[in-house]
């Protein structure tokens, strides 16, 4: 990566603020939850349900939070695109001088289609294909982080059929149990599918100096998600930093060190982390060490300027439960039954008359596991009355399907008193559409 592609270290000192979760993306004013200027209940109108809305300035408020905290050290931000891979957000992102972290060759399609440059791209994930390696080494990537012997031997044999130099970081897992609430999103212990273990990485980075078709380029370590401390990253980073203090004595030098993402956001009243905090910590090491700093945030950036909003079915009584109906389920937000994860749920209108009830929030799809929230006090809405679960921007639509039929939400971008359809509702079209064969 040419230095004018990375921020300039004497910028920035004076950051004006560097929390991540400043202001509220969707206030309530006048007894209505808002966009920007915009009642969520107008764009429902406009728009239909269920719908995606986020707040464009929210996205760029929490990436500017990023770039100003880590603004005295030469760093990349590489945009987490499976957090929320819709191209306007990553075309939006990349004109603020984000790069990207990809998992796929879809994502490296998406990014360069939204214009992330291609050498602020980084390539994550434990199974890329061989026809994925070629497609970014033909991009000329940043790096791709390895997480395995035998990807290295394929990654080496790819580039050397092109005749190119593939750079690359080994993905080390550190065997850090990282505090992340839930098991799936834990990804920095042994037991995981993620990364090489310490103990190998020396000799592997020995054995890639004399490959051909292999550049070392950097280190890398990943370790969960919805993490709330700084503790474990430091511990992570300065694990990474020895590694590379034994490669430089072996005369084997890097360029950057890449943290991973995994910063938490404010689900509920716990708050999300401190990004300044978290500069405060780490940039005094990796300055020492020369290195470049990567990060990859996803749900960081976007999390929080996201709602899913949705609309009031049925209610219904069964037993000791009242169960709330909403026409938004498991296909449209998977974080509840996937990760039990917990989405803030609110009335978008006045509700000063409803008497408030413990209830399930379930969608239509049929599995008991198909809800939005269980045993949650919620004043209770009238069938049609409109419902905002919050902090959906992540992990939302990026994890939508198909599942019962049902075609996906449309996402809307909110500037100010500006609503843009940036994808439109999936049709019943789109549904069949590229499945093969006769229809008598
Ligand atoms: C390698 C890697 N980087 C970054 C991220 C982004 O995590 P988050 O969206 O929690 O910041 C993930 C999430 O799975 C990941 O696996």
């Amino acid at each position: 990566m040419g230095e004018g592609l990375l921020s300039d270290p004497s910028r920035g000192l004076d950051a004006p603020t560097t929390k991540l979760t400043q202001g509220d993306a969707f206030p309530r004013v006048a007894g209505e939850l808002r966009c920007g200027a915009l009642p969520l209940g107008q764009l429902a109108e406009r728009f239909g349900t269920p719908l995606y809305v986020y707040n464009g300035p929210a996205i760029d408020e929490r990436y500017l939070a990023f770039s100003r905290a880590f603004a005295a050290v030469a760093h990349l931000i590489a945009y987490s695109v499976k957090a929320n891979g819709n191209l306007t957000i990553l075309r939006r992102l990349a004109s603020l001088g984000s790069g990207a972290d990809i998992v796929s060759g879809g994502e490296l399609y998406r990014a360069t289609l939204a214009g992330v440059a291609a050498n602020k791209i980084v390539y994550s994930g434990v199974g890329k294909s061989r026809r994925e390696m070629v497609a970014a080494l033909h991009e000329g990537i940043y790096s791709f982080n390895v997480e395995s012997a035998m990807e290295l031997r394929l990654l080496a044999e790819c580039a050397r059929d092109l005749g190119v130099e593939a750079p690359f970081a080994l993905r080390i897992n550190p065997d850090i149990l990282s505090p992340a609430p839930h098991a799936y999103t834990r990804t920095g212990h042994l037991d995981t599918k993620f990364g090489v273990p310490a103990s190998e990485a020396v000799g592997l980075y020995r054995w890639a100096r004399n490959a051909q078709g292999l550049r070392v380029q950097g280190i890398d370590v990943h370790i969960g998600s919805q993490v709330l401390e700084v503790e474990p990253y430091v511990r992570a980073v300065r694990q990474l930093l020895e590694l590379a203090d034994t490669l430089r004595a072996d005369g084997i030098e890097l360029e950057y060190l890449d943290m991973g993402g995994g910063f938490a956001v404010r689900y509920d009243e716990q708050g999300g982390m401190d990004v300044g905090e978290l500069a405060r910590a780490l940039i005094p090491e990796v300055t020492e060490a020369g290195l470049k700093l990567v990060l990859e945030p996803g749900r960081a950036i976007v999390a929080e300027a996201g709602v899913l909003l949705t609309r009031v079915l049925y209610l219904k009584r069964s037993g000791r439960k009242t169960f709330v109906i909403t026409d938004a389920g498991m296909s449209d937000l998977i974080r509840p039954s996937h990760y039990g994860g917990y989405h803030h749920i609110e009335p978008v209108g006045e509700t000063a008359e409803h008497a408030v009830e413990l209830v399930d929030v379930v969608g239509p799809v049929c599995e008991t596991g198909d809800f939005l929230a269980l045993d949650r006090l919620l004043p209770l809405p009238e069938p049609g009355e409109l419902l905002a679960v919050r902090t959906a921007g992540a992990y939302g639509f990026a994890m939508t399907t198909n599942y019962n039929g049902r075609p996906r939400p449309a996402e809307v971008l909110v500037d100010g008193s500006l609503a843009r359809l940036i994808r439109r509702r999936e049709t019943l079209d789109d549904l069949v559409r590229g499945e093969v064969g006769e229809l008598e």
